[in-house]
């Protein structure tokens, strides 16, 4: 099986045949110091001597090797395709692979019935958010294992975390289907968001208790100090846990609070400066944060703060500096109309 990108493929003596004169030129490789050598020029003549040599090479460990721009026109003068010759026969394929495969058979099939933007709905009517983590899960779950060790992570994390309905794995789930709707589709992208999500709030782990049981609003100065550290406190627990993540990934978890007005922490960054699924996951995360009451301490639904948003009736704690992408994405997905209706009767 030749590797991608390699100059040379090896082929054994006898695939040679009995001919005297190739249109190719044969090399030869030592696996002591990687290095390949030429052996003998296209169109000289094959000799018995020649043969002798290369069997006497071939007998300590030596290789026949050929340069793979030479694939054509070796195949050609010994008639013989691809499949024939070990090195040149396309890679087997991994049992997690074709596992890979066949679920994402199956999510093809579950994508062409349902849809993301109905279920969306559905669980924010039901405050049911199973279904939509189940179709994320299926989804990140079928990714294929050969882009990168943390979308290969991506799919594990959500295999074994994203199994029931709680607050990390909607934030998971909102946040992948917000990049959808910004039109980041690609696996490495997704699965970069999906783990940056999982990580992004181990930081909190460092924080004072009263962190966690406090709505943001009530937080005096010092305790704000102190939550503006968990971009950086997660960080820190990823570099000593030695967990390997994408760049992005780690970017995405840096800047998970930055704002699009250059208003966000903690380095301000501003508009185009700032990772696009850094502005994703920071919606989906403030978009649950606040309608869970973590924000202001009164719970309410997203299609009211969606709503809120669109009318630009920004309360108190209320963020909405994610970029115009965004916020065009949110009001196609979440469904605003019975929340009108109940504005417009309420007038
Ligand atoms: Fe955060």
């Amino acid at each position: 099986m030749k590797e991608p990108g390699k100059k040379y493929f090896f082929i054994n003596v006898e695939t040679l045949g009995d001919q005297l004169i190739f249109s190719f030129q044969l090399f030869v490789h030592n696996p002591l110091n990687n290095g390949y050598y030429p052996f003998l020029r296209a169109n000289c003549p094959f000799t018995s001597a020649k043969r002798k040599l290369l069997s006497e090479i071939v007998e300590k460990g030596g290789m026949l090797a050929i340069a793979d721009v030479q694939r054509e026109s070796f195949l050609q003068q010994l008639s013989l395709n691809e499949d024939q010759v070990e090195d040149l026969r396309p890679p087997p394929v991994h049992e997690l692979e074709k596992r890979r495969s066949q679920l994402k058979q199956q999510e093809n099939q579950e994508a062409s019935k349902e849809n993301f933007k109905a279920l969306l709905n559905d669980a924010m009517t039901s405050d049911d958010f199973m279904p939509l983590i189940d179709v994320v899960r299926n989804e990140v779950v079928a990714f294929s294992p050969r882009i990168s060790s943390t979308t290969t992570l991506a799919s594990l994390l959500c295999e074994t975390i994203l199994t029931e309905d709680n607050f990390l794995n909607r934030v998971v789930a909102l946040s992948y289907l917000l990049a959808k709707g910004c039109g980041i589709t690609d696996e490495s992208s997704l699965g970069d968001l999906v783990c940056a999500t999982f990580y992004s709030h181990l930081g909190y782990t460092q924080l004072p208790h009263v962190c966690m049981s406090k709505p943001f609003l009530e937080f005096n100065e010092a305790l704000t100090k102190e939550w503006k550290k968990h971009p950086g406190l997660s960080m820190h627990i990823l570099r000593k846990a030695q967990i390997d993540l994408s760049s992005r990934c780690k970017t995405i978890i840096e800047q998970h609070h930055e704002r699009y007005d250059g208003q966000g922490f903690p380095q301000m960054k501003k508009g185009q400066y700032i990772e696009p699924l850094a502005l994703v996951l920071g919606a989906a995360s403030h978009l649950l944060e606040f309608s869970s009451g973590r924000v202001n301490g009164s719970k309410s639904s997203i299609q009211t703060f969606v709503l809120n948003f669109r009318n630009k009736n920004f309360l108190p704690g209320m963020e909405f500096e994610f970029g115009p992408l965004i916020s065009e994405s949110l009001s196609y997905l979440v469904d605003t109309m019975k929340q009108e209706e109940d504005t417009k009767s309420v007038a």
